[in-house]
């Protein structure tokens, strides 16, 4: 389905001779070479990229009527749930969107920790999607204070009080951020400053760059092997097929899909049963009654737990922090020179399976309260995590590897 830049005509051509229209066409879909063997994990990009327009389109209807002050935040997201034409459907969009673009984000990431797409060449797609996943994180944070409900309010309390506990600048650090002695009014305004405009532009220019970076050194696929290692006499992957139509198509069966699953959870368990909205929510903010129990959305419980299961206040933060800044370095912390699961070891089979469970259980208990049982498995896991990345210059060479085929399978 290229275009030929010669045959454009009528006002095709007259925009072509001055904008590189066709080229970009045919050099980024038409003739981009995608490997043949893309199967269900790669729907995840294309998923990616639906929610994050969903989360802007919707983003900027609410944003019609909802009043960034610490008066009139709570009562104009009720307004809008039931006052404003749709506007429960555009807010729910929003609401459980955000948990949609972590589920997706985060299978995207497993994708690629199960084939290698973060090693060589694609270090860098890596890092810049690690990037994104950082300006995510903040954008969640920043967007979960808006409706001004008792969790919006009591878990910035928390997240930013973790950053006053930084020795010598800790205090400052705090009052800088919140522009207040205490989460306030002026919190609720540079985060609705920054969810709204700062933190999209970013993410919709580093999604940019992820995928010029794609583009560049071109898809991994489930077998590990770069198609363009094998070219045919003009010059093309073997294994390659254009990306439009065969993979435009086949992604649009992978929207249906999401959209059926999104859906039902959408109009049937918007708030996903305390997880997505939680309970404490639906109460207006009150800086004199601090709920019983503060946790963060589940998308952030993993790293919360992490936290939490160091004894020390400071430390907790710091491996908090280590505990994403450890991803960034990944490539250069696997030795396999195998890239797919499918063609590595049981060994590494089974400590990737682990490495899952540990992450979901740090998961589950960064939502419960920290009683002492729950605290040692957090423990474990922690420890698991930690131990998965810093021995994996070690363990990724462990067991018999399976020989890689010279051409991708079906
Ligand atoms: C807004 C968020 C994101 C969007 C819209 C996005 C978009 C995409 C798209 C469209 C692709 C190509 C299709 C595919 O391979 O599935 C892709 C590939 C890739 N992305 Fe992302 N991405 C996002 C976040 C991330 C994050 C957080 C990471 C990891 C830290 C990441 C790492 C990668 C890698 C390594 C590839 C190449 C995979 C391969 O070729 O096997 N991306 N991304």
């Amino acid at each position: 389905m290229a275009f030929k830049q010669s045959e454009a005509k009528g006002l095709l051509g007259w925009f072509d001779s001055r904008f590189p229209l066709i080229e970009t066409w045919n050099a980024h879909l038409a003739q981009y070479q995608a490997p043949k063997n893309f199967n269900f994990w790669y729907f995840f990009g294309s998923l990616a990229m639906l929610v994050l327009v969903n989360q802007i389109l919707t983003g900027i209807w609410l944003t019609m009527n909802f009043n960034p002050s610490a008066e009139g935040a709570f009562a104009s997201v009720e307004y809008i749930m039931r006052d404003v034409e749709w506007g429960w459907l555009i807010r729910y969009l929003h609401s459980t969107g955000a948990s949609a673009f972590f589920v997706v984000v985060y299978l995207h990431m497993f994708r690629g920790l199960m084939y290698g797409s973060f090693k060589q060449p694609r270090e860098l797609l890596w890092i810049i999607g690690m990037v994104i996943f950082l300006l995510l994180m903040a954008e969640a944070f920043m967007g979960y204070l808006l409706p001004w409900g008792q969790m919006s309010f009591w878990g910035a309390q928390v997240i930013i009080n973790l950053f006053s506990s930084i020795p010598v600048i800790g205090e400052d650090l705090g009052v800088w951020i919140r522009g207040d002695f205490v989460v306030s009014g002026a919190t609720l305004n540079r985060f609705f400053a920054l969810h709204v405009i700062a933190l999209p532009l970013a993410i919709v220019g580093v999604v940019f760059l992820h995928i010029v970076a794609l583009h560049h050194v071109g898809s991994n696929n489930p077998d590990g092997i770069e198609i363009k290692d094998k070219l045919d006499a003009h010059g093309k992957p073997l294994d390659g097929i254009p990306f439009h139509p065969y993979y435009s198509v086949k992604d649009i069966m992978g929207v249906v899909g999401f959209l059926i699953v999104f859906s039902i959870v959408l109009f049937f368990a918007p708030e996903g049963g305390g997880y997505f909205l939680e309970g404490p929510n639906f109460e207006q903010a009150n800086g004199l009654k601090t709920p019983a129990h503060i946790a963060p959305v589940w998308y952030m419980t993993p790293f919360y737990s992490v936290l939490r299961a160091v004894p020390h206040k400071f430390m907790g933060v710091v491996a908090m922090g280590a505990a994403i800044a450890i991803l960034f370095v990944l490539p250069w912390l696997d030795k396999n020179p195998v890239k797919s699961i499918r063609y590595r070891s049981w060994i590494n089979k089974l400590l990737l399976g682990l490495f899952v469970v540990a992450f979901v259980i740090l998961g589950y208990l960064g939502t419960q309260p920290a009683d002492p049982t729950p605290t040692l498995i957090a423990r474990i896991c922690t420890l698991y995590y930690f131990g998965y990345f810093l021995l994996m210059p070690l363990h990724s060479r462990w067991g018999k590897m399976k020989p890689v085929p010279e051409r991708v399978t079906h």
